[in-house]
């Protein structure tokens, strides 16, 4: 009974018997029982495949007794769906064919759901009735600004070049792009709640790159958007920026129930400036899952500290888990929260 509710709980700022826990990427390449389903097929065909994709994303529970599953899939799905083709090769995902002008925003479409990710929705179905409450799914999508730079850059970029040079010469053109991706983002979330998902997650993964003011332009407002447009969903809405910890007080202004935060960001100090009415999701460096378990220890108790027990807290990591993590480690972290954070 605990199990099945504390995420949810922590979500809504309740007291909970012990701090829920999950991993962002939980389903994964450090994973032995993920790379076994992955040789069935590649990376696409996996989150096209819906008994697949239900199977890694219950592995998770199963393997770490983490708190929440998260639906295995990609944030660039719904972008095929747009009308974009997508490339998934060692490197990561890619867009042969990027939108660098008007005619390429224009051919973007805004897609049904159903017709063209069905088969998320599917996964979501299977997912749910595998899992039997014994943990709540978490649904998501990518932030609009965060899905519109890989669409223009064409893949992962360092300096993202083309995503400010579009954005400082038409931002227009930005903005068109903006509103399609923001309104096929939340068709897509509101259908997952419909197929079961109990909580979503809107990940923002490049927002951190942006200036103040750009980021202000042209990231807020569209995350804004989909976590109002979410709100009579009656699901916690997660907002994750990468990196967004200097942008916090606008972040705080975009209305998630929960604000993610990455390692770099301290909890605590987070936790004053956002004050009592959003709970916080965070925030352990990804990389301390490869040190000791000596040192692993130290790191929860840390961030059970810097929490101070007050309620409203989602135990996770800063970023998603590195192929490279010992599946022990990430188990050991699970139990070392729950037993760590226990209320007597
Ligand atoms: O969290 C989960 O377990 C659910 C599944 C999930 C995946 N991608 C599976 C995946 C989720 C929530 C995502 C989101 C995602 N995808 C983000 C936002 C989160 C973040 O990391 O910032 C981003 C930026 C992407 C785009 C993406 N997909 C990249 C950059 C890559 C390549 C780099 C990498 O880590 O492999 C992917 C591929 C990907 N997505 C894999 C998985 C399990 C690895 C593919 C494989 O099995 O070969």
């Amino acid at each position: 009974m605990a199990r099945a509710e504390r995420f949810l709980q922590a979500c809504r700022g309740e007291q909970v018997d012990a701090p829920p826990v999950w991993l962002m990427r939980q389903a994964g390449r450090y994973l032995p029982e993920y790379q076994k389903v992955r040789a069935r097929t590649d990376f696409l065909g996996l989150c096209k495949t819906p008994e697949w994709a239900a199977e890694v994303t219950l592995q998770p529970v199963d393997i770490l007794g983490v708190d929440a599953a998260i639906i295995f899939s990609d944030i660039l799905i719904p972008v095929e769906a747009m009308g974009m083709k997508l490339v998934f090769d060692d490197h990561g995902p890619g867009f042969p064919d990027p939108i660098r002008d008007e005619k390429a925003v224009d051919a973007l479409t805004i897609p049904d759901p159903q017709d063209r990710t069905g088969f998320v929705l599917e996964a979501i179905r299977l997912t749910v009735k595998a899992l039997g409450g014994r943990v709540p799914l978490i649904g998501f999508a990518g932030a609009p600004y965060t899905l519109l730079s890989y669409m223009v850059e064409g893949g992962s970029s360092r300096n993202f070049e083309n995503t400010k040079r579009m954005m400082y010469t038409r931002p227009d053109l930005v903005h068109r792009a903006l509103e399609k991706i923001t309104e096929t983002q939340l068709r897509y979330l509101r259908a997952q709640v419909a197929a079961g998902a109990r909580a979503i997650q809107v990940f923002d993964s490049w927002g951190g790159h942006l200036a103040p003011d750009d980021f202000r332009e042209f990231a807020a407002p569209y995350a804004r958007r989909i976590l109002d447009g979410m709100k009579d969903a009656g699901v916690p809405r997660i907002y994750f920026v990468l990196d967004g910890g200097t942008q916090l007080p606008e972040i705080q202004r975009c209305g998630a129930d929960v604000v993610g935060l990455d390692w770099r960001t301290p909890l605590g100090w987070a936790r004053s400036v956002l004050g009592e009415r959003q709970a916080v999701q965070g925030n352990l460096d990804p990389c301390a899952l490869l040190g000791s378990q000596d040192t692993l220890r130290r790191k929860v108790k840390g961030l059970l500290d810097d929490n101070a027990g007050r309620p409203g807290h989602v135990v996770n990591l800063g970023h998603g888990i590195l192929p490279m993590t010992p599946p022990e480690h990430a188990r050991a972290f699970v139990e070392m929260v729950h037993e760590l954070g226990a209320r007597p």
